[in-house]
């Protein structure tokens, strides 16, 4: 497994890579298995990347898509991830919807955790997701995994509601064995704030955005003001 930079101008270059190494990871994953797993990550910086993925050349009848993790809010809350990436893709694609693999946050979140699980396993067996996609925040979280949170322990479950005692709420996540069991995973990373978690990812801090791993290749997609800011190259 290799973790490493790419360093990139500004947030326009890194959407317009992170556009292309989806591309190129469902086209590797049609030839493969005539199928594409990709999980979706939460928060803002991915929605320009959603966007423009509508107009991108995938056959959306091939794809499933799951989320790496849920506010514990309803589907159409804005602050609902599924909400972001309906409103920026989802509902613009021809997804079936069977293939989109939604939180059910009506449940009460440690059902909604086993409920996704659950469905995660029907959908996929064991099989490695294609292509992950995570954000990380400036404490250095990824996901839902948030520094000093119980699920950053947890070895026996893909999916658990995590309490989040910075946030005063409940998150439901994808724990790490789940998130590393991934071909590849690409983090994207904009803005000076994220310097110092970017720091402590590539100088063995222990962040967790520092620890996910992939069977092949986890790249942080960064632009120049995070990597500056972190003392990247
Ligand atoms: C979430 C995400 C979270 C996000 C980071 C970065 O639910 O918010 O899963 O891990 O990726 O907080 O968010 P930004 O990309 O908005 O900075």
């Amino acid at each position: 497994m290799t973790r490493y930079p790419l360093v990139v101008p500004t947030s326009k270059e890194v959407i317009e890579a992170a556009k292309m190494r989806v591309i190129a990871a469902y086209n590797e994953s049609l030839r493969m298995r005539g199928e594409f797993h990709l999980v979706l990550a939460g928060g803002q910086t991915p929605k320009v990347l959603y966007e423009q993925l509508v107009t991108a050349n995938i056959d959306w009848t091939k794809v499933f898509v799951y989320f790496g993790d849920e506010r514990y809010v309803p589907l159409d809350d804005p602050q609902s991830n599924a909400h972001m990436a309906d409103e920026a893709l989802l509902y613009h694609v021809p997804i079936p919807n069977e293939q989109v693999f939604r939180f059910d946050t009506a449940l009460e979140p440690e059902s909604s955790a086993k409920d996704y699980e659950d469905r995660l396993h029907a959908s996929m067996g064991d099989r490695r997701f294609d292509l992950t996609l995570l954000g990380m925040g400036d404490d250095g979280h990824t996901a839902s995994l948030f520094p000093g949170t119980d699920a950053l322990t947890v070895k026996d479950r893909w999916v658990v509601a995590n309490p989040v005692a910075k946030l005063n709420a409940v998150r439901l996540t994808m724990t790490y064995p789940r998130l590393n069991h991934s071909d590849n995973v690409l983090f994207l990373v904009v803005g000076a704030n994220k310097g110092v978690a970017l720091a402590q990812v590539f100088r063995g801090g222990d962040v967790p955005a520092g620890q996910v791993s992939a069977e092949y290749d986890v790249m942080f997609l960064v632009d120049q003001e995070a990597a500056r800011a972190g003392g990247i190259r």
